[in-house]
């Protein structure tokens, strides 16, 4: 009985794969992939946007959004900005796609276990939420900072002592910019410990540090 019915199944894929026939499969699978391609382009650049990540649940807007504005990547001299992506989406594409698939931890956070939809669930979790963004710019070397902060152009004559001295340390203690730059954009977590002491696999950054 399933024996005849697979055969009918294959009988008529056939039909469609054969003679004017195919032509029309062709044509549709050519126009649902380019709409589906569109789609999941039209996705990422919308989700990419300052406004998508400030704006679009009450979990960010109420907590680290509004304690954003203000700092120094937000309003400064010469209008010159980080906003949320710059610093929290890869700029490059393998990692860029890993990380929008990682996305859909954030929805279930969202929509199913509602793990931070309070501002005190969204205080108890920063900790942990920190050490994750700290561990992953400490395994690719802070990559998203220095998308716009080349340490080979900073020109250590126009920054104050304090800074030369630290930056001329961190070369030589292979530290990276957010072992002490941390807490610039949000709030410091309270009680834990910081970016210095997290271990990571610092033979990740000589390979590149893609991921
Ligand atoms: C999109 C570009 C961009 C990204 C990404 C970026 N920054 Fe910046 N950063 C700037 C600009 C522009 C300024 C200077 C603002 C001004 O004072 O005019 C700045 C300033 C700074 C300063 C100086 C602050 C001060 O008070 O003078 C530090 C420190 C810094 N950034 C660290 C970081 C770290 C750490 C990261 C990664 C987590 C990062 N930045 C990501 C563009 C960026
Ligand atoms: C060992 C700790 C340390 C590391 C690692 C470090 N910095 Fe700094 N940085 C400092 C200190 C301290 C200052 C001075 C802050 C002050 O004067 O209040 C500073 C100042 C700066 C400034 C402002 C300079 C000025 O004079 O206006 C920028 C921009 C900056 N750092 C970017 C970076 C970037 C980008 C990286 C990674 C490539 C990095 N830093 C790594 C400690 C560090
Ligand atoms: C200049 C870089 C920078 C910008 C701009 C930035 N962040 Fe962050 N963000 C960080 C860093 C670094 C951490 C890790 C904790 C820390 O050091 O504050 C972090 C942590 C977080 C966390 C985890 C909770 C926490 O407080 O640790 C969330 C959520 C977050 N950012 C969302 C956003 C959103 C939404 C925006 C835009 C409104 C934004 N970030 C803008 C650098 C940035």
């Amino acid at each position: 009985m399933r024996r005849k019915r697979s055969l009918k199944v294959l009988a008529w894929l056939r039909s469609w794969t054969a003679g004017k026939k195919s032509v029309v499969v062709l044509l549709t699978g050519f126009v649902a992939s380019l709409v589906i391609l569109s789609l999941t382009a039209t996705t990422i650049v919308y989700t990419s946007t300052e406004e998508f990540c400030s704006t679009t649940c009450h979990e960010m807007t109420t907590n680290v959004a509004m304690e954003y504005k203000g700092t120094v990547h937000d309003r400064n001299r010469t209008g010159v900005r980080a906003t949320c992506p710059d610093c929290h989406i890869p700029h490059s594409q393998v990692p860029l796609y890993i990380r929008k698939m990682g996305a859909v931890h954030d929805l279930w956070g969202h929509f199913i276990s509602h793990s931070i939809d309070t501002r005190e669930k969204f205080e108890a979790k920063r900790q942990e939420l920190a050490e994750r963004v700290w561990t992953y710019m400490k395994e690719n070397d802070s990559r998203e900072c220095r998308g716009c902060h080349t340490a080979a152009k900073m020109d250590p004559e126009r920054q104050s002592e304090k800074a030369q001295a630290r930056h001329a340390r961190a070369k030589k203690e292979r530290l990276t910019c957010i072992d002490c730059h941390f807490a610039i954009a949000h709030n410091e977590p309270q009680g834990g410990v910081g970016p210095q002491e997290l271990e990571v696999d610092k033979s990740l950054i000589s390979k590149g540090a893609i991921f």
